[in-house]
């Protein structure tokens, strides 16, 4: 990520603001030396996941108490994040997290757990990650896009691909990396296929990253569309996939609505 000082200080104010937070990363241990280890200059333990059986199983209950029926299966956690890739974790003491998880987990106050995670796939086109997973049980501290972007800057990524349903809250969290150019469909289909989407950030460039996370210069948006008008963002998907620029700009869901920006975003 070039440019990245303004991103580094916003990293830091929101690290200052958490006492008791850190960065943590949980992957194969092949790994280690292939990842920034001080993404935007701040340090990350990492935690090879061959040895830290209880870090990763909690990240299994986790992830399975975020997303519920579409939870992580274990072999999939094994196989197809902590083999090919590291998720990145901010780690807290558990009075910090939402009680349901101190509860879930058997926690004392003091006790760490994982506040935040997010988890991308390395792709085979070089540069771009697939995001796969988001959690935060630490809600309004801006732990959740805080956790991407340091675990995209971990990574090196340049590009992401992400899939996200229009209704839900993480479009706001996605959106502030920066404008969400509209991908299509999810190749293959998914659980959820009728209000979901393809989208793409382009994350090469800290101080743009930078601003979209303190919403700085917002975008105007040409169209709002309900997030239950699912012709209306079918349609929006087949433009995207004719080749047309479309983006979802900030805060990109308000009140019900994408904000969608036709053309490009200047
Ligand atoms: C989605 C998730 C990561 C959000 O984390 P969070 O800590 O709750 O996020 P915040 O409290 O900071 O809120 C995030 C944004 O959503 C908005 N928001 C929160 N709840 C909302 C709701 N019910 N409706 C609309 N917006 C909402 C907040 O205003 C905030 O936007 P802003 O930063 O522009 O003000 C978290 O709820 C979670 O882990 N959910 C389960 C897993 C999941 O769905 N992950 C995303 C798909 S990969």
């Amino acid at each position: 990520m070039r440019d990245a000082s303004a991103l580094t200080r916003g990293a830091e104010a929101f690290l200052s603001q958490h006492p008791g937070v850190s960065l943590v990363a949980l992957g194969s241990g092949a790994h280690a030396e292939s990842l920034d280890l001080a993404p935007l200059g701040l340090p990350v333990r990492y935690l090879p996941a061959e040895r830290n059986l209880e870090l990763a199983q909690q990240y299994l209950l986790l992830n399975q108490l975020a997303f519920g029926g579409i939870g992580v299966p274990r072999w999939v956690l094994s196989d197809l994040y902590l083999l090919p890739g590291a998720i990145g974790l901010l780690r807290c003491p558990a009075r910090m997290v939402r009680p349901e998880v101190r509860e879930r987990l058997g926690l004392a106050d003091e006790d760490p757990t994982i506040g935040a995670a997010y988890y991308a796939a390395p792709s085979v086109t070089p540069g771009l990650f697939i995001g796969v997973s988001l959690l935060s049980f630490l809600p309004g501290t801006g732990a959740a896009p805080w956790v991407k972007v340091l675990t995209l800057a971990m990574l090196r990524a340049r590009r992401l691909r992400g899939v996200a349903q229009w209704d839900n809250p993480s479009v706001r969290i996605h959106s502030r990396l920066g404008p969400l150019r509209l991908v299509g469909r999810v190749p293959g289909g998914h659980e959820y296929g009728e209000r979901t989407f393809v989208y793409e950030s382009d994350v090469s460039d800290g101080a743009r990253v930078a601003e979209a996370m303190e919403r700085r210069v917002p975008l105007p948006p040409t169209r709002r569309v309900a997030v239950t008008d699912l012709p209306a963002l079918s349609g929006l998907l087949d433009r995207a996939e004719a080749g047309e620029v479309l983006h979802l700009v900030a805060p990109g869901l308000d009140a019900g609505h994408v904000l969608v920006r036709e053309g490009e975003p200047g």
